[in-house]
């Protein structure tokens, strides 16, 4: 158990340096070590909340004694309080009511090319008119520089005014007195001491933007000032939220990059916030992500594909150096994610360690793995409700593995459950055979004369490959 999680950490570090090597010039083998024995100091085989709290309490006496921010960990259980910060609103109309999303952004002066207005932008044309009824946009202008803020507020103001008024764009900032002393901070992984001050005050720029957004919505999702929205992608947000329900979750990720597209329910973010200034000199806040997720027991991540959110900035707001870095899973376009309504897998194939039948059906990047099927062999699909369907999408193999698709097999759907013992239909009808491991039927509901309780794939034809089942897509009415 324990060195399960050790190794899928590691993983996660390794994968972590490298997008850091690019960015910085940081020691490798010396982030890898104190990285260890940060990650030491609370993966122990207790993988519970209470261990980890007495085990932050440690961490915490032993770095953080002397912080301005020491009360607010003393009690850890108490992490529902909010920050006392006075926030000026720099344009806003007071909030007439909750919305379904929020969407926070931090922004700074950047040496070279700025594109916090492009990223507005971009968040409303992306949405339609009933999306945009749903969200709330904020955006912390966190520069020190007054002058700076004032332009930025100008040009948002005239750019954005519909949106203000309608209460769906709020622009903030918090009083530099707020903030924690960010001279003379601890000088870990070797950073220079300027980006060490960034990084440290980018930390408390989000936590007071969490903070603030605590009660704005129901969900919230970190954007950077850098970011193009893929279109619709609120109901692409909608649809996984809903698909996940009944499933613990603490952070859902809708692009590969730093801090964009990472969703939180909005009951976490007083605790996010805390977490973030308790922590704020230690290291940058897509690693304390990381720790966040962890400490609350949500042990992977959750990434969808394709991405929703991009970086657009060539240069990156850290002194303008440049960052090119992009992710190759964002989609621009209009794409439908599929509804999966709630439903059991099942299989008699010989499932190869933990690449489980449901892995199949989930929004998330994994998938189902089979040793070799033999012919008569099944995959069922039984929905908690007969259902309607429009469309069925069924992709076995993956880019890497291109073998290991279904190469004989047909798709069934089946109507009447046989017993509530028994999950399983009592007749099927078969809607077509899978063409070079694929499956992908339209207009279901117009060819089939009844609701839908089970789909079946069966295998056709005994095959010596293994099988992958990567997704499985089902669209309703
Ligand atoms: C948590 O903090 C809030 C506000 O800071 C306070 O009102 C509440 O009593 C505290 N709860 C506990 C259990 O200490
Ligand atoms: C918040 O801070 C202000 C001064 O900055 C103080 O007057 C007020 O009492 C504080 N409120 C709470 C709830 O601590
Ligand atoms: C503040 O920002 C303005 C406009 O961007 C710039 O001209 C000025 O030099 C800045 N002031 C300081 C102290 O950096
Ligand atoms: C959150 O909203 C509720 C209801 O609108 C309000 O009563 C409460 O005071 C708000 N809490 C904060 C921290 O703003």
């Amino acid at each position: 158990m324990f060195k399960f999680h050790q190794t899928k950490y590691t993983f996660q570090i390794l994968d972590k340096m490298r997008c850091l090597r690019k960015r910085s010039t940081v020691s490798f083998l010396g982030v890898l070590v104190i990285f260890l024995l940060f990650m030491n100091l609370y993966i122990e085989d207790s993988y519970v909340l209470e261990g980890d709290k007495q085990l932050i309490r440690e961490t915490s006496t032993h770095q953080l004694n002397s912080e301005r921010y020491v009360h607010t960990f003393k009690d850890l259980s108490n992490f529902s309080g909010a920050i006392n910060v006075t926030y000026r609103y720099l344009a806003a109309t007071p909030l007439q009511r909750k919305r379904y999303l929020t969407i926070g952004l931090s922004s700074v002066k950047r040496k070279k090319g700025s594109y916090l207005l492009e990223t507005i932008k971009s968040i409303f044309e992306q949405s339609s008119y009933e999306e945009l009824k749903e969200i709330s946009v904020v955006v912390h202008l966190a520069d020190f520089n007054s002058s700076w803020r004032d332009v930025m507020v100008q040009d948002i103001t005239q750019k954005f005014a519909h949106h203000i008024i309608a209460g769906r764009l709020m622009v903030i900032h918090a009083p530099e007195e707020y903030y924690p002393v960010l001279d003379g901070l601890k000088r870990n992984y070797n950073d220079p001491e300027d980006r060490v001050r960034f990084r440290s005050k980018q930390n408390v720029d989000y936590a007071f933007l969490l903070n603030f957004c605590a009660n704005t919505s129901d969900y919230y999702v970190m954007l950077e000032d850098d970011v193009r929205c893929s279109k619709n992608f609120l109901t692409a947000i909608k649809k996984v939220i809903a698909s996940l329900e009944g499933t613990y979750w603490v952070t859902l990720e809708f692009s590969k990059l730093g801090y964009i597209g990472k969703l939180y329910h909005s009951h976490d973010l007083p605790r996010l916030a805390h977490f973030l200034l308790m922590f704020y000199q230690e290291m940058p806040c897509d690693w304390l992500l990381t720790h966040f997720r962890g400490l609350l027991a949500q042990k992977n991540v959750i990434r969808f594909k394709p991405s929703l959110f991009q970086h657009m900035g060539y240069y990156s707001s850290y002194k303008g150096t440049e960052n090119k870095l992009k992710d190759d899973d964002f989609e621009e376009e209009s794409f439908d994610i599929p509804d999966n309504p709630p439903a059991s897998l099942y299989t008699n194939m010989n499932v190869f360690e933990n690449y489980e039948a449901s892995k199949a059906y989930s929004s998330v990047d994994e998938y189902f793995w089979g040793k070799p099927p033999s012919i008569g062999d099944t995959f069922i699909i039984v929905f908690e409700n007969p259902i309607v369907v429009k469309k069925i999408k069924v992709n076995t193999g993956t880019e890497d593995r291109q073998n290991d698709i279904l190469h004989h097999g047909a798709l069934d759907v089946g109507k009447n459950m046989l017993s509530k013992q028994i999950r399983q239909c009592d007749t099927y009808l078969r809607l077509g055979e899978f063409k070079n491991g694929n499956f992908e039927i339209s207009d279901v509901n117009q060819k089939i004369p009844f609701d839908i309780r089970c789909i079946r794939i069966c295998v056709t034809k005994t095959q010596k490959e293994w099988l992958i089942i990567r997704s499985i897509s089902i669209w309703t009415s």
